[in-house]
């Protein structure tokens, strides 16, 4: 995980690198640092906590030194302290450091037996003192970065400064994505290209085994060999503006009432309203004929949206799906069927399980479409065919937008393959096109439950357990009902298929346990009645959601009832989704968590 940003310019370099280190705050917000030089000499701030805490810090004692190297943490190896900060300086060598060195147990033996005196807990300072080692052996800095990389074992994006070395940023990339920019006398580095987007809109990425040297003149690229590498740097498009609250108390709810409109948008670039079909850019290449299977890899949320489009791609295109979690996808020993398509979903484009499972995949020859919402991520460049979502930059950890986008695409591409494949008719089709025109206009009308919700968010805080249950799309989306829930409030949760309470979580049921029962008025409707009368009979207190029908079907008994309007099966998770993300958001506001920084989390898992 980990944001990483080095800047070498005319001007200080703290505030650059401040800015694009809150743009990379997602990636992790335990604790932030910055390393300049100042007269040739190291100086560095770190401070545990938020950004604003090293901004404080920053006010009071500030860095004036024209280069620098910043970083926002999420701690793999050592607790979040000011001690286990980045950067990390040894002997002339400061570094920063995104992702996990697996030998670091073995090097910090080594090193210490050697003499070392190691100040932290982390697995980055073997680094720094494999560098420093390197240097006191009389190495100019990018012998002694050469030197020390070979002994590195796991995965690594690292930024380096020297003292002594006003003008020379080395960067260095394994495994965890790196981008240069170029600016007039000044030269930058980051994480991603959106960190930089206000620097500069001309970037360059490293590949695996890239080592970078940066100077204000510019910026010099060479492989794992020492060979000089030609790069030309590619124009972005950024997005120069930091995302910002608004009227908002907080950035996830303006991402959930932004759905109607983002989803439309990513709808509007799939669907041809006129003639009611979807339009699939790449469609030749995809050839949905010759595919006998899709799998489906991805974290979190992500993984959830692959769930429910495993029903959509069963149902619609008459295609298997296999899926999973993608920290699995690789130790599985998949026979790997050359008519697959695989698929990988992504908000961030830079998951490490995603990416090494999407590299894994095209590496045994698999047809890759990657489903993403940063357009310049590392997913998105790896790709064979990339499906963008267009929800914006979303900046709340737990995922909103992001999630209901994914579906949309996930759906337009179920129905692609559908009619493609001869499963459904051009009817069939247009009918379908008809149900995603409309999501969001259900949105809209989900959005004014809101102040239901609320009511009954005072009545949830105290809980300190709630299950989701549903059946069909509705069980996936129970278990993303119950990880909102846990992700922001703290509440533990569970989500399961309906049938399944009877195995085991009807146990827990008693009156200080809501279960939330979602169970529009589809075909599945009476059944799962059936599981939460079982419930209502066992003093359960269930929430049941559902939409017009189903509440003129239920019988009463729930002990409270959220219905939203009728709407065809096709695009019901989607509109579902919206209480839900509702629920945990004004459950959270009740009991004072941190909305959209939770604790633990991070935005962008940028680790395995
Ligand atoms: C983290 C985030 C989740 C997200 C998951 C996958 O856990 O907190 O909201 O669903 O990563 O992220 P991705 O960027 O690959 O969708």
């Amino acid at each position: 995980m980990c944001g990483i940003v080095g800047f070498v310019g005319r001007g200080p370099a703290a505030a650059p690198i401040l800015d694009a280190l809150r743009r990379l705050e997602y990636r992790g917000y335990d604790s932030a640092g910055i390393a300049t030089l100042e007269h040739g000499l190291l100086t560095r701030r770190r401070a545990v906590g938020k950004l604003k805490n090293l901004e404080s810090m920053l006010n009071c004692e500030p860095l004036v030194g024209r280069i620098g190297i910043g970083h926002t943490r999420w701690a793999t190896h050592g607790r979040p302290s000011e001690d286990n900060a980045h950067p990390h300086a040894v002997g002339g060598v400061a570094v920063v450091h995104n992702g996990i060195i697996e030998n670091h147990r073995e090097l910090r033996k080594e090193l210490k037996s050697a003499g070392a005196c190691f100040a932290t807990d982390t697995d980055t300072e073997v680094i720094a003192h494999l560098v420093s080692q390197q240097l006191k052996k009389g190495r100019v800095p990018i012998d002694a970065v050469r030197a020390a990389l070979p002994r590195l074992e796991g995965a690594f994006a690292l930024a380096f400064l020297f003292e002594g070395y006003e003008n020379l940023i080395i960067g260095a990339r394994k495994g965890s994505p790196l981008a240069v920019g170029y600016g007039r006398g000044e030269m930058y580095l980051g994480s991603d290209a959106i960190a930089l987007a206000p620097l500069t809109d001309m970037i360059n990425y490293l590949d695996d085994g890239d080592v970078t040297v940066i100077t204000r003149q510019g910026i010099a690229f060479f492989n794992a060999q020492g060979e000089r590498l030609r790069r030309s740097p590619a124009k972005i498009a950024g997005a120069t503006v930091l995302a910002q609250k608004g009227e908002h108390r907080h950035f996830m709810v303006k991402e959930i009432h932004e759905q109607p409109s983002v989803v439309g948008q990513t709808l509007a670039q799939y669907i041809d309203v006129a003639s009611g079909t979807i339009k699939i850019p790449n469609d030749a290449e995809l050839g949905f004929r010759d595919i006998n299977r899709v799998s489906i890899t991805a974290c979190g949320t992500a993984f959830y949206a692959g769930l429910i489009a495993r029903y959509w791609f069963e149902r619609y295109a008459g295609l298997p799906v296999e899926i999973d979690v993608a920290s699995e996808f690789r130790y599985r020993n998949i026979p790997f069927d050359p008519g697959n398509l695989a698929v990988f979903v992504s908000q961030s484009g830079e998951t490490a399980d995603t990416l090494a499972s999407l590299e894994f995949a095209k590496a045994r020859g698999q047809r890759v479409l990657s489903v993403v919402n940063v357009a310049s991520s590392t997913m998105a460049r790896a790709s064979q065919i990339v499906l963008p979502t267009l929800a914006g930059p979303e900046v709340g950890v737990a995922s909103t937008k992001a999630f209901t986008c994914q579906l949309a695409t996930l759906a337009c591409l179920a129905i692609a393959a559908g009619r493609a494949r001869g499963v459904l008719s051009a009817d069939d089709e247009a009918a379908l096109v008809r149900a995603l025109v409309e999501v969001p206009g259900y949105m809209t009308r989900a959005l004014e439950l809101e102040p239901k919700i609320g009511q009954l968010a005072r009545k949830l805080a105290s809980s300190r357990n709630a299950l989701f249950i549903g059946r069909g799309t509705n069980y996936p989306l129970a278990l993303e009902g119950a990880l909102k829930l846990k992700e922001i409030t703290y509440i533990h949760a569970e989500g399961y298929a309906a049938g399944e309470l009877k195995h085991g979580p009807i146990a827990l049921i008693d009156k200080d346990i809501p279960v939330f029962v979602i169970a529009p008025g589809d075909m599945m409707f009476e059944k799962t009645m059936s599981n939460m009368h079982e419930l209502i009979a066992r003093e359960g207190r269930t929430i049941l959601i559902t939409d017009r029908k189903g509440a003129s079907l239920a019988s009463p008994g729930s002990w409270v009832t959220l219905v939203l309007p009728d709407m065809p099966a096709l695009v019901a998770p989607l509109v579902f989704a919206l209480p839900l993300q509702l629920i945990a958001y004004h459950t959270a506001l009740v009991r004072g968590t941190d909305v959209d920084q939770p604790r633990n989390l991070a935005k962008s898992v940028t680790v395995e």
